[in-house]
C-alpha cells in the first residue's frame, strides 16, 4: 500500500472502509466527506468539451467516473457502511460534514438517521456559477446539499465556533453579513482559483472555500480530522490551514498523487508564513 505519513497529514491509497476499520474508537474530532454521488453516466458525450468555462481547470469533461457509477441501491449500502464507522469513531464533541447531490442526498440522509446520527443542519450550497445544462431537458442543478451531523445524541456536545462563524463576512458571499448568524444558504461560488489547479484537476474537486468555511465552523484547533475520500486533498489541505491533523484515504493512484503534490505545497506556505511571524 502506497501512503505518506509525516506529522500534519497522513494520506493512504486505501479504500475508506479498510482503513477506517483500523483506526480507534472515538478518536477523530472532525470529519469531512465528499463520497461518491452516483452521479456518473455512461450516456454518449456529443458536447464540445474544448470551450472554455473559467475555473473549471481547461477542457472540461462528463461525469463518467467509474469510482461514481453507483446504482441507488450501492450507494445506500456504503453509505451505510462508512456512516456507520464514522459513528464509531468521530467523539461526540466533534461532528461530521457530508456532501450529497439529489443522487445520494436521500440516502444519506436516511442512513444517518438509522444510526441515530442526529442531523445539525442541511445546508444547500448555492453555485451561482452552476456549469450548465447542456441536454435542456433539466433545469440547470445550481445547489449541493451538505448536511451536518454528530454521533453524541440527545447531549450535543459537538463544537460550534459560533462567534467566529457570526463575525465572519466571506468576499463573495452575498447572503452573508459580518455580524449575522450564519444562515442554510451558502453562496459560495464553485469556481476554483490558479493556485487550487496548478498541480492538475479532479473532475469532482471542490473550491477551497467550502471545506475552509467547514473548519470555521466546527474545526478543532490541534484535533484529528478524518477525510475518508480525500480526491485531490481540498478538505486536507483546509484542515492543514486551520491547524488539524488530518488523515485521508484514496483509492485512485493519480488523485492520490495530485492530493500529495496539493497538501505538501500548502504546507511549505504555512511553514513559510510561520517563520516570517
Ligand atoms: C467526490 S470525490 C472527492 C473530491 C474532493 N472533495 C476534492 O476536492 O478533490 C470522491 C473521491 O473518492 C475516491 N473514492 C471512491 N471510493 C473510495 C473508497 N472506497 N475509499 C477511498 N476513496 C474512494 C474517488 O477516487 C474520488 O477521488
Amino acid at each position: 500500500m502506497k501512503e505518506l505519513i509525516k506529522d500534519t497529514f497522513e494520506l493512504y491509497l486505501q479504500d475508506a472502509l479498510e482503513g477506517m476499520a483500523v483506526m480507534q474508537d472515538n478518536s477523530v474530532d472532525l470529519a469531512i466527506c465528499d463520497p461518491p454521488y452516483g452521479a456518473a453516466t455512461s450516456a454518449k458525450w456529443n458536447y464540445d468539451s474544448s470551450k472554455k468555462l473559467n475555473g473549471f481547470g481547461g477542457n472540461w469533461k462528463l461525469n463518467n467516473e467509474e469510482w461514481d457509477l453507483l446504482t441507488g441501491n450501492e450507494i445506500f449500502k456504503s453509505s451505510y457502511l462508512w456512516l456507520k464507522e464514522l459513528k464509531r469513531l468521530v467523539k461526540p464533541t466533534g461532528s461530521i460534514w457530508i456532501h450529497s447531490t439529489y443522487h445520494n442526498s436521500g440516502f444519506v440522509n436516511v442512513v444517518c438517521q438509522i444510526l441515530g446520527l442526529e442531523i445539525i443542519n442541511e445546508v444547500a450550497w448555492y453555485k451561482r456559477n452552476a456549469f450548465p445544462n447542456l441536454s435542456a431537458r433539466r433545469l440547470t442543478a445550481s445547489h449541493e446539499t451538505i448536511l451536518w451531523v454528530h454521533t453524541g445524541g440527545d447531549k450535543r456536545q459537538y463544537n460550534f465556533n459560533y462567534d467566529d462563524v457570526k463575525r465572519a463576512k466571506f468576499a463573495g458571499d452575498n447572503l452573508k453579513e459580518a455580524d449575522k448568524q450564519l444562515r442554510t444558504v451558502w453562496d459560495i461560488p464553485n469556481n476554483k482559483g490558479k493556485e487550487e489547479l496548478i498541480f492538475g484537476n479532479h473532475p469532482t474537486q471542490k473550491p477551497l472555500r467550502v471545506a475552509d468555511r467547514l473548519l470555521m465552523i466546527s474545526g478543532i484547533k490541534g484535533g484529528k480530522l478524518l477525510v475518508p475520500f480525500a480526491g485531490s486533498g481540498t478538505e486536507m489541505i483546509s484542515g492543514l490551514k486551520y491547524g488539524m491533523h488530518s488523515i485521508g484515504f484514496e483509492t485512485n493512484e493519480e488523485y492520490f498523487d495530485l492530493a500529495i503534490k496539493r497538501i505538501e505545497f500548502e504546507e511549505s506556505n504555512v511553514n513559510s508564513q510561520l517563520q516570517l511571524i
